[in-house]
């Protein structure tokens, strides 16, 4: 009970502070953008956002209805001059930068797009930051795929290597490399009040699940479509394949966690942070599939080998989170089969149209920051 009272504490204390917080967003269209949308926009913050229009149907940006809600520009952060004209325009005080090309797979098929989105657009916003000027506190997300998988047991730390075999990996390590430069030449924390007032940090976290993604190549999405859409069995490629998954959430409190520390001028804040589950949570893929078609209430597994396979597959790479314990007071809130209920209550309520989506989401992101 007393552990509950003072989270509840804690979090009553956030929701005060991001209220009439002007933030900008982007990757708000996104799967993770959308539900960091929609927590700040129920806390009263004054949201906007960059990104592309959203890539699915159905998708949570629609869902939600956010378009009217937050202050949206359908920009490409590969232009600079759109990334400057926004935050110029919404002089925000607080930024997130999620917008990116996320998937492996479709790295592959297009690096340049890949390069071009995560390494430029990052730079990009860094730099409109520093011309603009006016923002005192912005995360910037990178992944787990930074580190230089060594494909050892141990887990990864924020001082480790960086590294990239992939397009994918390769251009959010670059993006990592190039913010921390940012960190050391122009929002130095030396320089903290003399000549800027931004602190940024770096926020890695990998393997996100909840409701809502409707991404290509995601196993989540990948069971709910062949579930619900298809009618068919779940191909699962990799049953073994043990992934140390978290819900949504988990690294959405983290995010703002450091973007209030940092506002409020915390300047050890500024650097790299790792978000990831405890061990218990890492699961097969296997078992996430029983997990869905338990949660779900239908549903059945069919095991295919890939005929992608001959593509690199990076093996189990998991973060360690002592700094963010120890330092944040972070830590993930949802057990393995709790993570699980979530997500798949989600879709179950979205598909068999149970609940107005918006109340379920509401009632889910209050549920996870009492608890
Ligand atoms: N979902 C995960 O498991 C996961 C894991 C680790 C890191 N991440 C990181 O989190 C962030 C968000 O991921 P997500 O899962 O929500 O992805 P998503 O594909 O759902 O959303 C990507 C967002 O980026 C925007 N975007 C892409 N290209 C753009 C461009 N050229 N200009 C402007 N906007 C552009 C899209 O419009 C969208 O809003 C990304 O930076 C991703 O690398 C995600």
């Amino acid at each position: 009970m007393e552990r509950k009272r003072s989270l509840r504490e804690y979090i009553l204390n956030m929701e005060t502070f991001f209220k009439d917080k002007k933030i900008l967003i982007t990757g708000h269209t996104g799967f993770k953008g959308s539900w960091l949308t929609q927590i700040l926009l129920n806390w009263g913050a004054k949201v906007s956002g960059v990104s592309l229009l959203p890539e699915t149907a159905p998708n949570l940006f629609d869902i939600l209805k956010i378009k009217g809600r937050a202050n949206s520009y359908f920009y490409d952060i590969r232009s600079y001059y759109a990334v400057v004209e926004a935050i110029k325009a919404e002089k925000p005080e607080i930024v997130f930068h999620l917008a990116a090309q996320p998937i492996v797979r479709v790295s592959y098929d297009d690096p340049l797009k890949t390069f071009s989105t995560n390494v430029m657009g990052t730079s990009h916003i860094l730099q409109a930051m520093k011309e603009a000027g006016g923002v005192k506190s912005a995360v910037i997300i990178t992944t787990d795929k930074v580190y230089e998988n060594k494909e050892w047991i141990y887990p990864y730390r924020e001082n480790d290597a960086l590294g990239g075999y992939d397009p994918y990996s390769a251009s959010k390590a670059a993006a990592d490399i190039i913010a921390n430069s940012y960190v050391q030449s122009f929002f130095n924390v030396a320089d903290f009040q003399k000549k800027h007032d931004t602190l940024v940090a770096i926020a890695r976290a990998g393997n996100v699940i909840g409701g809502g993604d409707w991404a290509p190549y995601r196993l989540v999405p990948d069971i709910v479509r062949s579930i619900y859409e298809k009618d068919e069995s779940v191909e699962i490629r990799s049953p073994h394949a043990i992934r140390p998954w978290e819900h949504v959430l988990e690294p959405l409190s983290g995010y703002l966690m450091l973007a209030q520390g940092l506002f409020e001028g915390k300047k050890e804040l500024s650097g790299a942070w790792n978000f990831g589950p405890d061990s218990e949570s890492f699961m097969t893929v296997k078992e996430l599939v029983a997990g869905a078609i338990k949660f779900l209430e239908k549903g059945s597994v069919d095991i295919r080998l890939d005929p992608d396979s001959q593509k690199h597959e990076a093996g189990l790479l998991t973060l360690d989170t002592s700094k963010s314990k120890t330092y944040l007071g972070w830590k993930p809130r949802l057990k393995f089969h709790e993570n699980l209920e979530f997500t798949f209550s989600w879709y179950k309520n979205y598909y068999e149209k149970a609940t107005n989506p918006i109340e379920f989401t509401n009632r889910q992101i209050e549920e996870f920051f009492i608890k």
